[in-house]
């Protein structure tokens, strides 16, 4: 039996990439002023800086694109799509939204006030940031596994139970809800386990609390769950999927990632508990109820995007390609938050540049190390993104320095992933030579995306 485990689809429509020689991308990377993000994506050979909305679709969407139904209300592609999430979710209500935050804007307005806490394994960026947008506080209170990074364990994106438990006692009173988020990408795309999905259920239903899933990557979080989980190896992924959801009362989604398309979100809720309010704050910034900021030809590639994600060949592959490169970079004594996540491997940059003051900030270094070595563009998670700078002048720093190099869905094959494997260990072998960066231009918030920085 042959052991390599193939791409499971053949290549219709190719994109071609653009060579670039070390030369050029020095050239590039000093006009971007040392930032990735301001490099045109052109200039990049592999673009692994976010697995979200970037990946290819497949015949089949392509298909059904040419049947969206462009009607303002009550659109044949809504029906259809609603009709695909109702069986999955077996949630009543659907409404799509543009993208994943505002699925979560327009639910978190709906249902939540000044002063509230909200509790999560860990929110995303966006998540912690249209709640602290409305006065409320968000808690990550991930497993205490989940906080390092070597540490291996099957579900390192279970929520702590015992701290939950502690907060419904405390502040039970300021909660309008649980959240948990499957996969935890802000914890290295790690899976949360059903056995944790259903006892936190269990003990939010106890204390009166709904619980909200952030459901961007569950078809990669339950197919973790049949290779991990004792008594699910026989059970399909559609049905482990359908567990995970009945354990939920609403979800926000991104359906820029298990959705399998470019641009798309919704949300999902399971009875008539702000609906009225989630509908009102819809028409106001997303549209009509049934198109919520989407074209119908949208609503079509997610009705079959949706059906596609949960194919247990392309997840089989789709989690093994991760573990792969993985497995390479370890070979190569690089450093990675194991085990491996779903969508992403995630670079322990201190195993590369031990001895880089954190000043020069040797995670972003070492993102531009992989550019001009190889013309690779991760994102740097680390003190760049998280660290702040004072009034005074002197910065706070993040505790971890991490790369994250996030694959979109079905796009690069095994060969893109064998040369990044070669880039990085080449970049390991000659270390010594890596720059830091200062940086001279930055804005208030988000410096990450737009800051300015010379070499250090
Ligand atoms: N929740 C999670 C867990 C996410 O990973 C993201 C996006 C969102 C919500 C927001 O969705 O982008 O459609 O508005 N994550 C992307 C990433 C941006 O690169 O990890 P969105």
């Amino acid at each position: 039996m042959p052991t390599t485990l193939i791409e499971p689809f053949r290549i219709k429509s190719i994109e071609p990439i653009r060579m670039t020689t070390r030369a050029e991308r020095e050239r590039l990377l000093d006009e971007a002023r040392l930032n990735p993000f301001r490099l045109r994506a052109e200039d990049v050979l592999i673009d692994w800086l976010t697995d979200s909305g970037t990946g290819a679709m497949s015949s089949r969407q392509w298909g059904a694109i040419m049947e969206g139904d462009e009607s303002y209300a009550g659109a044949r592609s809504f029906y259809r799509l609603q009709a695909v999430i109702r069986e999955l979710t077996g949630m009543e209500h659907f409404m799509p939204t543009h993208q994943g935050r505002a699925a979560e804007k327009v639910l978190f307005t709906a249902a939540c006030k000044q002063g509230d806490v909200v509790p999560n394994n860990c929110h995303f960026d966006t998540t912690r940031a249209n709640l602290e947008y409305l006065g409320v506080e968000a808690l990550d209170l991930v497993i205490p596994e989940g906080l390092q990074p070597a540490l291996i364990h099957p579900f390192k994106g279970n929520i702590d139970l015992d701290r939950v438990e502690h907060l419904l006692r405390t502040r039970g009173d300021r909660i309008p809800f649980g959240m948990i988020t499957v996969t935890n990408n802000t914890g290295g795309g790690q899976p949360v386990s059903m056995a944790n999905m259903r006892a936190y259920s269990e003990l939010l239903h106890r204390h009166g609390k709904p619980l909200i899933m952030d459901v961007c990557r569950f078809a990669e979080n339950a197919m973790f769950i049949k290779m991990r989980e004792p008594g699910y190896t026989d059970v399909p992924v559609k049905a482990i999927v359908q567990e995970m959801f009945s354990l939920a009362d609403g979800c926000t989604m991104s359906a820029k990632k298990d959705g399998m398309v470019n641009i798309g979100g919704f949300i999902v809720l399971r009875d008539e508990q702000w609906m009225d309010a989630v509908r009102n704050m819809l028409i106001l910034t997303e549209g009509f109820p049934t198109y919520g900021g989407l074209a119908g030809r949208d609503l079509e590639a997610l009705a079959v995007g949706l059906q596609e994600g949960i194919d247990e060949d392309y997840l089989r592959y789709r989690l093994r390609t991760a573990e792969y490169l993985g497995e390479r970079l370890e070979a190569a004594g690089v450093g990675i938050v194991r085990p491996t996540g779903g969508h992403a491997v995630y670079i322990d940059a201190r195993s590369i540049l031990p001895d880089m003051p954190i000043e020069h900030y040797p995670a972003w270094a070492l993102c531009n190390a992989l550019y001009l070595q190889g013309g690779i563009r991760g994102v740097e998670i680390g003190s760049v993104m998280f660290g702040k700078r004072r009034e005074d002048g002197s910065e706070t720093y993040h505790s971890m320095e991490l790369v994250r190099l996030a694959f979109p869905r079905r796009m690069y094959t095994q060969s893109h992933f064998d040369y990044a494997a070669e880039v990085i260990a080449e970049v390991k072998e000659d270390a010594r030579n890596i720059r830091g960066v200062r940086i001279v231009k930055q804005p208030p918030f988000l410096r990450h995306f737009t800051c300015e920085c010379a070499w250090a």
